[in-house]
């Protein structure tokens, strides 16, 4: 294997979404390019592209871009959705489709790009392929589920938070690693290594979201500070929090959607300024070396060195 030029990869992905969501329709494309363009790390499709890296074709197969665009297209059907639920306004500082739109055609787009998504899975023959990311997807609904059903309920645990993260997110980018590996022929085992470093990546990967929720900027984020605690979300920095201060955990389980923004301020500042913060990032740093461990087993690949610096750079970032 040849040594990846990470933004070629990303441009070849890029000109293929672009491609993908054409459509006969005028608004679900509009709409589909209103997320498209506003940016967006593009996370999956690297994994799925870095992970075929450690199988034995020579170079990156087109099954392999398949996959690394439907699984954007797939995220990006989840963030559409994602939005809806929240009833959120802002994504990657742009109006939600609901909110430029309207919310028929937020939940309409989001069920064109996840159907765009497994179209371009079709030409796949490998079964396994389908098995994975179809079960994946129904655990991706599930988890979206736990967490609206956990709103605003502060009498949940860390174990409860750690499974509810591994659905929602985790599962996305341990399918990229997984199905990335499948689509060059890796060996079982090499398969079943890239399927836990996406695994302890996606971990890490939303801690880290959750924290920058509270901790960034309105302009890097793209949407509000406390975005997460404001839709009644708890995440691990509140959740850490709470175990130490009870007068801290009742204001918590005070608030509800009517409370006033004062109320979800003065938590929000809590947060921003505890060392509920640092213990969070010390959580997810520990994935991330859980990650870095298994890809120093993989054998020797010019694109090892790559696979860790960009891992170590998503646990330093700031959006
Ligand atoms: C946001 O994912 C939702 C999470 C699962 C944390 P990303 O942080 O990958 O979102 P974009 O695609 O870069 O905007
Ligand atoms: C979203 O996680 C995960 C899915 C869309 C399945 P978040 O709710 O943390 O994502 P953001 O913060 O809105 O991007
Ligand atoms: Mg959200
Ligand atoms: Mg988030």
């Amino acid at each position: 294997m040849a040594k990846l030029n990470i933004n070629n990869e990303i441009k070849k992905v890029e000109d293929r979404l672009q491609h993908a969501i054409k459509s006969s329709d005028q608004t679900l494309e509009d709409a589909a390019f209103h997320l498209l363009s506003s940016g967006g790390k593009r996370v999956r499709p690297v994994f799925v592209i870095l992970s075929s890296q450690f199988g034995d074709s020579k170079d990156t197969s087109e099954n392999t871009y398949r996959v690394a665009v439907a699984l954007e297209l797939i995220h990006m059907a989840t963030l559409v959705h994602d939005d809806v639920i929240d009833k959120s306004d802002k994504r990657r500082g742009r109006p939600t489709i609901s909110k430029k739109w309207d919310q028929t055609t937020a939940i309409l787009t989001g069920n064109f790009l996840l159907a765009l998504g497994l179209q371009h899975l079709s030409e796949i023959k490998d079964s396994r392929v389908h098995n994975i990311i179809s079960k994946s997807i129904v655990d991706v609904c599930k988890g979206e589920l736990f967490q609206f059903q956990d709103q605003f309920n502060s009498d949940q645990n860390i174990t409860n938070y750690l499974r509810r993260i591994n659905r929602k997110t985790a599962l996305l980018i341990q399918l990229a690693t997984e199905v990335g590996a499948l689509t060059s022929n890796a060996s079982d085992e090499v398969v079943r290594k890239l399927k836990m470093i996406g695994h302890y990546i996606g971990m890490s990967f939303q801690i880290i979201d959750d924290v920058l929720d509270f901790t960034s900027s309105e302009k890097k984020l793209g949407k509000p500070v406390g975005s997460d605690l404001m839709n009644g979300h708890i995440t691990l920095p509140v959740l850490l929090e709470m175990r130490k201060d009870q007068a801290f955990k009742q204001k918590v389980a005070d608030l509800n959607p009517e409370s006033p923004q004062s109320a979800f301020d003065e938590c929000i500042e809590t947060i921003r300024t505890s060392q509920s913060i640092e213990e969070s990032k010390v959580i997810s740093e520990k994935y991330l070396n859980k990650a870095i461990k298994l890809i120093d087993e993989l054998e020797d690949n010019p694109n090892k060195a790559l696979f860790r610096k960009l891992i170590k750079k998503m646990g330093s970032r700031n959006k």
